[in-house]
């Protein structure tokens, strides 16, 4: 959602800008745009759209704009007013020295604007952000300090920003600063970049320094000031970043998707490598700081997480009640943080989060802090503010994902919630047996294989996917663990490829959404050995009844289901518990294929951000 790219040095900027942003693309946005200084002018360059829409504009004017080596540029996903060229950053002030790119949302934009109107500013955009190039040009006015001006002009600004802004009158600048929405700066020779994330610095530097909220950096080519909001001086604290540049490729697959959802063998190794070293010896989670003092008074979970890592933390919940007999309550973020909840110290509260940067997912774990629980993070960034904030860490491993649609990073939280199951388990209940756990533990160890298998198969998905692709709406059902993967299968269906498709509790299917039924209607139902699986059946035979086109995700090798079902997706067999990590994968590539065949934009589906940094 929104990124800021940021360049001063030597180079010209005008790639290095917009490269960054083709690396932030995967975040989801509407226009994009981009300020360099030239001749001790700003000047702007904007474009609804495509990012490739700006570099047509640009490379118009290719040799002039070249001359800049200091830049900012944004990819915008639009909040306040529509995804048109005035509404896109950069934004300017009446003078059209200052130029500013932002992510997050001023909230008190409304009054700002009244305000800065009455003094005599001019609004050319409906957005918030404009307000904060008027306010820093007035505080500029007055301090003729960049620097000093941002200050002052953030103590009044509500809400949550990253922002760069340069000013012709400051030559060779860029100021930045964040509340509440993700920045970094690269630190390169005599040259520093900024930028929302790392992809969009990687291939010029690793090294780095986060901002934290409300301090404010001052780059010049040579020279870096890093004060925090009462303007005391700070000392950076400079990181090596993790990333390889190598992720940033499609790697011969036509979509990152595509090629994200062929890493999870290796992704679910990576997640077991050093916490499942062996099947006899404890899961080992070392940034987890639980200890028996707190254990002991442990007596309720809550996690709190958002989309597909909302359906991983489901999956979460189901394990760890039936290892750890521990009550687990989930809940979508954005439910959590407006009511009255009641976590306390002896609540452990998870935060489930790819990014780490979601915020309602960050509101609703800071609110739980606030009431003394400890912070549990499970989240595929490190280096993110969820888990810069958290008590306890889980790191998922999944490497950078560039599709929209989280595919391989939900598989490492799954996988994840097993280890942290299994860990607590140990630790904290002595429920399941030595024995049982080991079973799992040796499922979670094979694992890698049957999805290897299923990757080496697709033909029938393939083909499957061919079949339903003009369906209009699409259900799927399922019950007990698998659930959450009926939810996630439907959500990914209905992400890429619009298609309006829906997960129910197989069981819940008489009770209402059977009307839906019809000669029309793929049902999927999710038919795993196990508990449940008679019962599916028996739902599937119902909604068969109804005239409904019978699709079957099953291990069963039972040769009767092919009466029943129209097209049938096998999987290898596995354990009912482990099931939802090797179910979701042919799901995942139903919906890339349908996507792909009705030719919508697989890896940027529309009106989609990667990192929802806006409540
Ligand atoms: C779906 C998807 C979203 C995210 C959700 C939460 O494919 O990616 O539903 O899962 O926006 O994001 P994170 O996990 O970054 O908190």
């Amino acid at each position: 959602m929104c990124g800021i790219v940021g360049y001063i040095g030597s180079k010209s900027a005008v790639d290095i800008l917009l490269n960054g942003l083709t690396s932030l693309e995967y975040r989801g946005y509407d226009s994009a745009g981009i300020a360099v200084c030239i001749d001790n002018q700003v000047e702007l360059y904007k474009a609804e759209g495509k990012l490739q829409n700006l570099k047509d504009i640009v490379s118009a004017q290719k040799t002039h704009i070249e001359k800049s080596s200091i830049g900012i540029g944004h990819i915008r996903w639009a909040t306040h007013g529509a995804p048109t060229t005035a509404n896109a950053h950069p934004h300017s002030c009446n003078c059209g020295k200052v130029a500013v790119v932002h992510n997050g949302i001023i909230e008190n934009y409304k009054e700002l604007r009244e305000k800065l109107e009455k003094q005599g500013c001019t609004f050319r955009s409906q957005t918030d952000t404009e307000t904060v190039a008027h306010l820093v040009a007035s505080k500029y006015a007055v301090t003729k300090d960049l620097t000093e001006a941002v200050r002052l002009a953030t103590k009044e600004i509500e809400g949550a920003y990253a922002l760069c802004i340069i000013h012709q009158d400051v030559k060779n600048t860029i100021v930045a600063t964040r509340r509440n929405a993700p920045l970094l700066v690269g630190i390169g020779d005599n040259e520093f970049y900024l930028a929302s994330d790392v992809p969009a610095i990687i291939e010029h530097t690793k090294k780095a320094m986060y901002l934290d909220d409300n301090e404010i950096v001052t780059l010049t080519p040579n020279s870096l000031l890093y004060i925090d909001s009462d303007n005391n001086k700070l000392t950076p604290k400079i990181e090596i970043l993790p990333w390889e540049p190598v992720a940033l490729s499609k790697m011969g697959y036509k979509h990152f998707m595509l090629k994200e959802i062929h890493e999870q063998p290796d992704v679910v190794r990576n997640v077991l490598s050093g916490k499942l070293r062996a099947i006899d010896e404890n899961v080992r989670l070392d940034e987890v700081t639980l200890n028996q003092d707190k254990l002991k008074v442990l007596n309720r979970i809550q996690i709190v997480a958002c989309g597909t890592s909302l359906h991983a933390a489901m999956i979460g919940k189901y394990i760890i009640e039936d290892l750890c007999g521990i009550p687990v309550d989930v809940e979508p973020a954005s439910e959590f943080i407006y009511r009255r909840t009641i976590t306390d110290k002896n609540t452990l509260v998870i935060g489930v989060s790819q990014s780490g940067e979601t915020a309602d997912t960050i509101t609703a774990v800071r609110q739980a802090k606030a009431l003394g629980s400890h912070i549990l993070i499970v989240t595929n960034r490190p280096d993110s503010t969820m888990a810069r904030e958290a008590d306890s860490l889980v790191p998922v491993n999944a490497g950078i994902e560039v599709s929209v649609a989280a595919t391989k990073s939900y598989m490492a939280q799954v996988i994840s919630f097993y280890l942290l199951a299994i860990y607590l388990a140990e630790r904290a209940s002595k429920r399941v047996e030595t024995n049982d756990l080991n079973k799992l533990k040796h499922e979670l160890i094979v694992l890698p294989q049957k999805i290897e298998e299923i990757l080496a198969h697709k033909e029938g998905i393939q083909a499957c996917a061919k079949k339903f692709a003009n369906a209009k709406d699409f259900i799927f059902i399922a019950r007990g663990i698998n659930f959450a993967t009926a939810l996630e299968g439907a959500l990914k269906l209905k992400e890429i490829s619009y298609i309006n498709a829906t997960g129910y509790t197989a069981g819940e299917l008489k009770h209402g959404p059977i009307a839906m039924l019809d000669e029309s209607m793929p049902v999927l139902s999710i038919l795993m050995n196990g508990k449940v699986y008679e019962k599916i059946l028996s739902n599937s035979e119902e909604a068969k009844a109804r005239n409904a086109r019978m699709i079957a995700l099953t291990n069963s090798t039972d040769s009767k289901l092919d009466d029943l079902f129209e097209s049938i997706i096998r999987i290898p067999d596995i354990d009912e518990m482990i099931s939802p990590a090797l179910a979701i994968v042919p799901l995942q590539l139903l919906a890339y294929y349908i996507a792909e065949f009705l030719g919508k934009d697989v890896d940027q589906p529309r009106n989609l951000a990667k990192s929802v940094t806006v409540e």
